[in-house]
């Protein structure tokens, strides 16, 4: 591979000692101890990590006792209490809300004391299904005060998406908006929530927040937010838990079934935030930090809730889309808001610079010191526009690669430190310790200039303890392919200069403009189509998006009118996921490539789709090898 150009020096001071450090940290697992005095304990831990992988069963910090809320709102309210914690902007351009940190903690103990009264309790499963709004991240934080367990569930979610998540964790309650507003239309989530709400037992109690006023139907079970949270008192003691008191469950999809509920515990989660939230944004006290993600993600979690406000920043929320009015509104915001460090997703850089540079044009963007990119590979020429043109060279790119399950970002460059090559996420932090491991042997790879699956050698406190309800499952996913090592899921290499590079994903799961979905759950929504027979869904390249959905499918009856078959499959897949699993392409076949055993063969499918119809490999294992031609003549008279 060639990837010369190099931003820094291998050799610099800096880099060396990073090198030394790094060697330093992974020795044995006491150095996390001391990661842990980021946080305000009631009781210190004495144990960092006990069990690891042989059994699947790891705990950090478990005889350390603290509370979350109190280390992100308390524990500032001294020094910081009348700073910034969150600045909201709102969907409108130019507006803005500022919440102190006091105003924070207020809110925070009224929405806990709102809990407690409708009966929510510690280890009880709370279900946020709300817009980027302030009160989401109330409700998270509110959750953690009294050691119940939030699960957020994205708003572009649809109602039977919602409706698996609160039936898989039980929630009791659900919290969410009459309307939800992005880019200047209206989101109907309290409809949507009244749909999913039919196929589900365990709720007691529906918040809703009354953000549009508008008039939605109303159920037994409803209560308003303002005439619950309100009235309560603004002081809930913060009682201290233990370190490994679950957090959160956040669903992700995988390679195969329904998404998995990934469950965060506590303090090393907190640790995990915080440490990585200060070091891969060089983050300094009095910084305003943007990350543009939706907090219905993992990146929103980490990084624009849990650990800024554990670092005491200024956390910018962005209840809009990076087009809205106009392509230049992130930059607006930056200059409006003085931002010095900012954060998104390759998409939208994609997204933006295809709009025209006379989008930066209007905005100066002088107060930008670090830049973040997160959740699915950079491609080289946007990372240069990124660098060059956004940041006017002033401000170094980390390009953080995590994942739902890891809690936190594990490979980056730390600012002005680590050697940027663009579309490389560089080095792990510290006390990270990735390996490369070859796929057919399972065997590590040692050096460098090699390729292979990427896997992790050793348990870090931001790591997700099991999948919730289904530990079997988590042991299955992560810990079976490679013995002792926690798979990824992704394949990587490390270059000559020990640098790693994301190859993409090892197994069935796309990341469709950052947001990561499993081809086989799209399948299966298409499947509930009466008009499908059968269908195969692959990823395929997408200027923007990175990755599109390309979906093969033989219609039930043959004969059947094809537009009304895509009709129907596109609207099963946005009635059973959302808007986001459409496909971008949908190709009519007769025949899939399946091997005598009935299995598809995707790798053709894939090729074919990406138009490399002479690099389909061996195709001899083919039940029908005749219907590959079949689907290349197709695909080439797709418009
Ligand atoms: C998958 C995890 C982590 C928050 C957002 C995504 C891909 C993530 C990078 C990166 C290349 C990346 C991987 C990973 N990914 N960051 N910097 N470079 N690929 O979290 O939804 O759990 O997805 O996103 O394939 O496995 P997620």
């Amino acid at each position: 591979m060639e990837h010369n150009t190099t931003y820094g020096d291998f050799q610099s001071d800096q880099f060396q000692q990073y090198l030394n450090d790094y060697e330093n940290s992974v020795k044995d697992t006491s150095f996390w101890l001391g990661e842990a005095k980021r946080l305000d304990w009631e009781t210190f831990p004495t144990k960092s990590l006990e069990g690891g992988y042989d059994n699947v069963d790891f705990k950090w910090f478990s005889d350390g006792k603290l509370n979350i809320s109190a280390n992100c709102l308390d524990r500032h309210l001294a020094e910081k209490g009348d700073q910034t914690a969150i600045i909201w902007a709102k969907d409108e351009e130019g507006e803005y809300e500022h919440i102190t940190y006091k105003e924070l903690h207020a809110k925070v103990c009224q929405a806990a004391n709102a809990l407690k009264e409708i009966g929510v309790q510690k280890g009880d499963r709370v279900c946020l299904y709300l817009p980027m709004v302030p009160e989401l991240a109330v409700s998270m934080l509110a959750c953690a005060r009294i050691g119940a367990i939030h699960s957020i569930v994205f708003a572009g979610f649809s109602a039977k998406a919602l409706q698996d998540r609160i039936n898989d964790c039980e929630a009791k309650v659900v919290i969410t908006s009459d309307i939800g507003l992005r880019g200047g239309k209206q989101i109907p989530l309290k409809e949507i929530t009244n749909e999913a709400l039919k196929g589900v037992q365990s709720i007691t109690h529906c918040i809703v927040l009354n953000k549009g006023n508008a008039n939605v139907a109303k159920n037994e079970y409803d209560v308003d937010w303002t005439e619950l949270v309100e009235k309560q008192s603004t002081d809930c003691p913060a009682e201290a838990f233990d370190a490994e008191t679950p957090l959160f469950i956040l669903y992700t999809s995988g390679s195969t079934g329904k998404p998995k509920g990934l469950m965060h515990t506590s303090g090393g989660y907190l640790t995990y935030a915080a440490y990585t939230h200060k070091t891969v944004f060089n983050y300094q006290d009095g910084d305003t930090y943007f990350c543009a993600a939706d907090i219905g993600w993992v990146t929103g979690h980490s990084y624009i809730v849990y650990g800024p406000l554990a670092n005491g920043a200024t956390t910018v929320m962005f209840e809009s889309t990076p087009v809205y009015p106009n392509p230049d509104r992130y930059w607006k915001i930056v200059d409006d808001l003085s931002v010095n460090i900012f954060y998104t997703a390759p998409t939208a850089l994609r997204a933006l610079a295809q709009k025209g540079d006379q989008w930066l044009e209007g905005t100066k963007r002088d107060s930008l010191k670090v830049l973040g990119t997160v959740g699915e590979p950079i491609n080289p020429e946007i990372w240069t526009w990124y660098y060059h043109k956004v940041g006017k060279e002033k401000a170094p790119i980390v390009d953080t690669w995590w994942q739902t399950e890891t809690g936190g970002i594990l490979l980056s460059p730390i600012p002005n430190i680590t050697p940027l090559k663009p579309g490389s996420a560089t080095r792990p932090l510290y006390g990270i310790q990735p390996v490369i491991v070859d796929a057919q042997s399972g065997e590590e790879k040692t050096g460098n200039d090699i390729e292979g699956a990427l896997c992790m050698k050793q348990s870090w406190p931001g790591q997700a303890r099991t999948i919730y309800g289904d530990h079997d499952r988590f042991k299955e996913v992560y810990f079976s392919q490679y013995k002792g090592m926690y798979f990824t899921g992704d394949g990587a290499l490390r270059d000559q200069d020990g640098h790693y590079w994301i190859t993409g994903r090892m197994d069935d799961v796309i990341n469709v403009s950052g947001h990561r979905l499993g081809t086989a759950e799209i399948e299966s929504a298409i499947m509930e189509s009466e008009l499908v027979g059968e269908v195969a869904v692959v990823g395929c390249h997408h200027d923007i998006k990175g990755t599109g959905i390309f979906a093969y499918i033989i219609p039930q009856n043959e004969g059947d009118d094809l537009e009304a078959v895509k009709a129907s499959a596109l609207e099963h897949v946005v009635k059973e996921i959302g808007k986001i699993a459409r496909p971008d392409a949908i190709q009519f076949c007769t025949g899939l490539p399946k091997t005598r055993s009935g299995k598809v063969m995707r790798r053709i499918l894939r090729k074919i789709a990406a138009h490399e119809y002479k690099e389909l490999g061996d195709t001899s294992t083919l039940a029908d090898p005749s219907v590959v031609e079949g689907l290349i003549e197709g695909h080439k008279n797709l418009k």
